[in-house]
């Protein structure tokens, strides 16, 4: 490591996209006690997660990450952390039966709570206010009082984190996730969904396939906990400089608020702080690569993030939308290549493809999402590269925020369960489909 680096150098970086505190006593009490609480995450849990996806960069793991666009402290509660958890863990099973490889789990849970914005500041009917960057920082209501930046938020950020880990632990540790037992994966709408009999003969097969393996070895299948990884946007860097830490028998610096931190794409610039944090700490580290992004962009990127080409380091999730990435990506994937770069390749199907209707509403269409997943499956085959992952904004909750999909979810169904404050994720049936759709289309590109 640099010498140059500490948890404070990127203060020494022009940084966007962070809440203006008003009143710095404040924040600095709340910092210091962050700064003492315990870590969400071990290093040994992080340096684990870099081994997965150093196994997914060689294709022998497929990498699925997804969950709310913005977790809300209002949906801190057992059926929303639950539910989240269950439609990742079925997908999980989808992928893991279908592609025939490990699939390494990380949720975009227990500290996704902090947004970036285009705009500083919303106005309605000639009012302007602070836009709303996540429960992390202010609040959705469009009142002065709500939109100030409270830096107490940050503290309960922290503790509602904590408590969605200890929930999501529990579960795991109580066989939640245990293929034995398909009957607990069930969630109500699957009976009236018409994919329902393709999901219960998956199903079916996996318990047959696990029962097989367990008559041939004796042993009972999968008795270990399985695991489950956390990442959320490192995007509020004083919080996450807070949780930087130095652990007993390890070099190195470690972000232990989650096991896998991401730049967003709006501060992914080269000589600015979030990219100066990030370089720093020994958690595997993901990156957002939108359209438009230059190759020697990309390549600074490489050489400042991962100086020594180490396996699992650097995740490149793009997020170029269905019309661009057949354009946008290549050049990408050909700078990467020239460089000799490690990495692992991950599409994020959602945030290219956002769209806002007459309305006002934000949706995506399933179809757009789909077709961007497919092609981005194309384009690595036909640039000899690899795709390893995919990158999904969706809930386990009946919400209808994205158009299409099996039940085909029309403009005017939008109404009915609309809860997102930012973006529209796929509801459960929704990243269901989407989940079989990436088995075929996986099998098919196969080499
Ligand atoms: C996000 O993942 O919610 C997000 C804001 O993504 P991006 O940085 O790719 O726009
Ligand atoms: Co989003």
């Amino acid at each position: 490591m640099d010498n140059d680096w500490s948890p404070v150098s990127w203060h020494d970086k022009p940084v966007t996209q962070q809440p203006a505190y008003e009143e710095s006593d404040k924040l600095e009490s709340v910092l210091s006690e962050l700064g003492k609480l315990p870590p969400l995450v071990t290093s040994g849990e992080v340096l684990a997660l870099k081994q997965r996806l150093a196994q997914a960069q060689e294709g022998k793991a497929f990498l699925l990450q997804g969950g709310d666009c913005a977790e809300r402290f209002d949906d801190c509660t057992s059926g929303h952390i639950s539910n989240n958890l269950k439609v990742l863990l079925q997908m999980n099973l989808v992928l893991v039966h279908g592609l025939k490889l490990p699939v390494v789990r990380i949720g975009r849970i227990a500290g996704q709570y902090a947004k970036p914005r285009s705009a500083d500041v919303e106005t309605r009917q000639g009012v302007s206010l602070p836009s709303y960057r996540g429960d992390f920082v202010n609040g959705p209501e469009f009142t002065a009082e709500a939109r100030r930046p409270d830096p107490q938020r940050m503290l309960r950020g922290h503790a509602h984190s904590a408590m969605t880990m200890n929930f999501v632990r529990s579960l795991l540790d109580g066989g939640f996730a245990d293929a034995h037992h398909p009957e607990y994966w069930d969630l109500e709408w699957m009976s009236c969904s018409p994919m329902h009999n393709e999901y219960r003969r998956l199903v079916q097969a996996i318990g047959d396939s696990v029962r097989f393996v367990e008559a041939l070895s004796g042993d009972r299948a999968g008795g270990a906990r399985p695991e489950f990884y956390t990442s959320h946007e490192a995007l509020v860097l004083q919080y996450e400089q807070s949780q930087t830490r130095q652990v007993p028998r390890q070099d190195g610096w470690f972000n232990l608020s989650t096991h896998f931190p991401w730049i967003g794409m709006r501060t992914a610039h080269v000589d600015g702080a979030h990219v100066e944090y990030c370089r720093g700490v020994r958690n595997p580290i993901a990156v957002k690569v939108g359209p438009g992004l230059e190759s020697d962009h990309l390549k600074r990127l490489l050489a400042i993030l991962n100086p020594d080409n180490e396996p699992g380091r650097l995740t490149l999730i793009h997020r170029m939308g269905e019309r661009n990435i057949e354009n946008d990506l290549p050049p990408l994937i050909a700078a990467v290549c020239q460089e000799g770069a490690r990495v692992l390749w991950c599409c994020d199907a959602m945030h290219g493809n956002t769209e806002t209707l007459g309305n006002g509403v934000k949706t995506r269409r399933f179809e757009n999402i789909r077709t961007e997943l497919e092609r981005a499956f194309d384009v690595h085959a036909a640039c000899g590269s690899r795709l390893g992952g995919v990158h999904l904004e969706m809930t386990g909750e009946n919400v209808t925020e994205c158009l299409g999909g099996a039940r085909n979810l029309r403009e005017e169904d939008l109404a009915r369960h609309y809860r997102s404050q930012v973006d529209p994720r796929l509801n459960c049936e929704q990243a269901l489909e989407l989940a079989m759709l990436i088995v075929r289309k996986h099998t098919s590109a196969a080499p």
